[in-house]
């Protein structure tokens, strides 16, 4: 993975991203030492390389039983207890999952939503199929998550009886508290535990992630080893101006005190749509609060140059874009030749497609420079389990550098209780008559 900030730096006042060094090696030096705020929340930060291949092994095992005994398994969880897995997932799977060779379960996501159509339609599928459920949630108790379980493990024990159906419930959950744990240590499911000091958004590379990608067939392995490279290359061992994460951290922030309040993900690859969903969630729930933080957006190019490149080329000059280009393919396809060439493009006949993607990345970059949009490039060599360990790794450790120099805490999620809160009120959860109270004043 390679990092270029010149097309970015060149927006913020001379020398403005080496003047940043002093408070970005602070920030490093703070995770490392543990002493920022948020600092029981730093299990992340080493977790490659605490990784065993022991662990793999007792992770890859359980998902060999879920591969030759389900024909699908549904992965429920919500926020950071969905995103990474789907993210590695979709980045590595056939673009059309229905063509995609049929020796792996079809992995599916719920419990990240309430849409009462949506799980109907999942009920409906899954009576045609023998299917097996992972139970994602750190706290055991998340609502939408709950919810599904309660569907998914009453089907599954009508499917297959309750002594068949424990061997294909996982639950990945804390060690000791929440309704996750206790049914799990009740039914005898097999467990992992989510640690204490990982949250929800850094925990791609706990079993929250490693599981679900394992049973999908993919190379857990690989995508740690990305990361554990990735912890090396972004230690404090690193000097400042070769160490990506504090790179990056340095010039979103210098960008920020620019005026530059809006961050947009840009991918050229569909397969990547969920990276965006995954780093927005990283970045928008560690640095949003105390009335500060980047907005963090995503867009997949070209489509999204269609709707969204108008905005960006002249909208509010409020954003910078940090792109991830993939340099190499993993197929090879060709524009054909056309006798009659009414569209005029026998031009690129026998060009590559990925040719034509690229010029389409490098003009775009061009453009929106030119328009005073900074751009970040970041180069991966091709999508494989390996480079999106090293690119899962350096966003999250950037992160935290990132959040530290903003001011903030980059490990709590306040913000999130809110509307929790008024929905348990709205819905008479027992405990909540208060709340109830007030907030039927507030509808009259
Ligand atoms: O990052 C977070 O902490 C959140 O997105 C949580 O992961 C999400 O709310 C799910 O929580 P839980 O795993 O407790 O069900």
């Amino acid at each position: 993975m390679k990092l270029n900030i010149s097309k970015a730096a060149q927006f913020v006042k001379a020398g403005a991203v080496e003047a940043m060094e002093p408070q970005v090696m602070a920030a490093q030096e703070a995770l490392e030492n543990a002493t920022c705020l948020g600092n029981d929340f730093l299990g992340w930060l080493h977790l490659p390389s605490s990784i065993t291949p022991e662990f793999i092994a007792e992770i890859n095992a359980t998902a060999k039983v879920l591969q030759e005994n389900c024909e699908a398994v549904v992965v429920a969880g919500i926020g950071g207890s969905y995103l990474g897995a789907r993210t590695v997932i979709d980045a590595l799977s056939n673009s059309f999952g229905w063509l995609q060779p049929s020796n792996m379960p079809r992995v599916l996501f719920a419990g990240n939503n309430i849409g009462e159509d949506y799980l109907s339609e999942l009920i409906a599928y899954l009576k045609t199929v023998k299917f097996g459920v992972i139970n994602i949630s750190k706290s055991g108790t998340t609502t939408e998550t709950a919810i599904t379980f309660r569907l998914l493990k009453k089907l599954c024990e009508d499917q297959r009886g309750k002594d068949e159906a424990k061997k294909v419930i996982v639950a990945v959950t804390d060690a000791k508290k929440g309704a996750a744990r206790t049914t799990a240590d009740k039914e005898g499911y097999k467990s992992f535990i989510i640690p204490d000091n990982v949250g929800g958004r850094f925990s791609v590379l706990t079993p929250v992630g490693l599981l679900p990608i394992a049973v999908a067939g993919f190379d857990i392995a690989q995508l740690v080893k990305g990361a554990q490279d990735m912890e090396k290359e972004c230690s404090l061992a690193t000097p400042y101006a070769e160490n990506p994460a504090a790179q990056y951290a340095a010039v979103r922030n210098a960008l920020y005190q620019d005026g530059k309040k809006i961050e947009i993900l840009v991918n050229y690859q569909p397969k990547l749509h969920y990276f965006g969903e995954w780093w927005k969630q990283l970045y928008g729930e560690s640095e949003g609060k105390d009335l500060k933080g980047v907005f963090p957006a995503a867009v997949d190019f070209t489509t999204d140059l269609h709707s969204m490149g108008q905005w960006i080329q002249e909208g509010e000059r409020t954003i910078f874009e940090t792109v991830i280009s993939v340099e190499n393919p993993n197929t090879e396809l060709a524009v054909p030749s056309d006798e009659e060439n009414l569209d005029g493009l026998n031009f690129l006949a026998g060009k590559r497609i990925d040719q034509v993607n690229k010029m389409a990345e490098l003009g775009t970059q061009l453009a929106h420079v030119d328009g005073g949009v900074p751009n970040m490039k970041l180069s991966i060599d091709k999508l494989d389990e390996y480079n999106l360990g090293q690119l899962i790794y350096f966003f999250e450790k950037a992160c935290g550098i990132s959040g530290i120099v903003l001011g903030v805490n980059p490990f709590n999620q306040p913000g999130v209780e809110a509307y929790k809160k008024n929905m348990f009120a709205l819905l008479n959860k027992p405990g909540y008559e208060k709340e109830s109270a007030a907030i039927q004043e507030k509808l009259k």
